[in-house]
């Protein structure tokens, strides 16, 4: 038997390079070796606020991203959150478990409300990751593969589970997170300091996968760099040390050769051809994209539905007697 994955992306903003290379790349090579899942969090994503028209356009693109990146339909299951009820049931039912202060703990939230100010944030913000913890669960996931900044999501999914464990008997798989170096977080072009985020204020922030050339290379050239002018490779030069990695992990050359191809070659020559690596990287993947159409993948996620829908209700089934709900 193999073992199971679960990871999701919400469809709330414009897809970036470190959402690639944070998860999607990683999943692309886990479904060979895992029984992987792979969800479109339209649930999350309304946390914030959405256009209606938006939401859907881009839970679409979300799963043509996966797609194009290289997530199978034939090895991976790909499906929209809201299609199955059980995720939110089950969160309900989490939420009698979770503690108010274990949420406001969470740094996600903390930041989300910093931004907005609680008084305008809703509570399905707060309650994120007991619905996350509720995704997982559902099918017995063991391993989690994620960006950095969702570990600690993951950790209150395991302490919420194992609590319903010792309170109703063995019910749910306790998961792990996977991450790599490639996890790593990718940090924005204009702030070495803080993630790349779909949500940053300035589009000099991140590389969107949708981005065309002319914009990669506008973007490249603003990316904030630290002072001198050698290419080190160095966490006193984090802006730098950000776009190494972005390079690196795009061409498969590693940091070290990349600070030796670059010796006394200055910072615009090495960000030429950083454009050059990402463009080469987003050329053929956009293609792919335009490629797919709605329709196609539509039927692929529906397909994705039908096929998780039994595992969510068995589960949720056993829960509830479990907690004594009459069924
Ligand atoms: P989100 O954009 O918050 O829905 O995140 C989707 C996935 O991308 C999660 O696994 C995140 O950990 C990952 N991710 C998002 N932003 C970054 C980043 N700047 N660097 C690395 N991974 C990221
Ligand atoms: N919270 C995750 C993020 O913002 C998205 C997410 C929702 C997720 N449910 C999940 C990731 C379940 C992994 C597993 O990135």
């Amino acid at each position: 038997m193999k073992k199971r994955i679960f990871s999701g992306i919400q469809p709330s903003g414009n897809l970036h390079l470190g959402n690639y290379l944070g998860a999607i790349k990683n999943w692309v090579k886990l479904q060979d070796e895992y029984e992987s899942i792979f969800c479109v969090v339209d649930m999350h994503a309304i946390t914030v606020p959405q256009d209606p028209a938006e939401l859907r356009r881009r839970t679409i693109e979300v799963a043509k991203v996966y797609l194009a990146s290289g997530i199978d339909p034939k090895k991976s299951t790909l499906f929209i959150q809201s299609q199955i009820s059980e995720h939110a049931e089950l969160c309900w039912i989490l939420n009698t478990i979770a503690k108010i202060p274990e949420l406001e703990k969470m740094t996600q939230f903390k930041d989300k409300t910093q931004k907005n100010g609680k008084e305008s944030s809703a509570v399905g913000l707060f309650d994120y990751p007991v619905l996350m913890a509720a995704d997982i669960i559902l099918y017995d996931t063991e391993l989690v593969p994620v960006g950095k900044d969702q570990k600690q999501h993951v950790e209150l999914t395991r302490t919420l589970a194992e609590r319903f464990n010792k309170k109703f008997g063995e019910t749910f798989v306790i998961p792990k997170a996977y991450t790599t170096e490639t996890s790593e977080n990718i940090m924005g072009l204009d702030d070495p300091s803080k993630k790349m985020s779909k949500s940053a204020k300035s589009e000099y922030n991140y590389i969107a996968l949708s981005d065309d050339e002319e914009t990669v290379r506008r973007k490249i050239k603003k990316a904030v760099t630290d002072s001198g002018s050698e290419i080190v490779y160095s966490d006193e030069k984090p802006a730098l040390k950000n776009l190494i990695n972005i390079y690196s992990l795009l061409s498969e050359i590693s940091p070290k050769e990349i600070e030796k191809k670059y010796v006394s070659k200055g910072y615009s020559n090495f960000k030429n051809d950083l454009a050059d690596v990402v463009i080469n990287f987003l050329t053929p993947l956009q293609q792919k994209i335009a490629d797919l159409t709605d329709e196609k993948v539509l039927q692929i996620l529906e397909a994705g539905a039908k096929k998780v829908r039994p595992i969510a209700k068995k589960k949720l089934e056993e829960v509830k007697k479990k907690i004594g709900f009459i069924i």
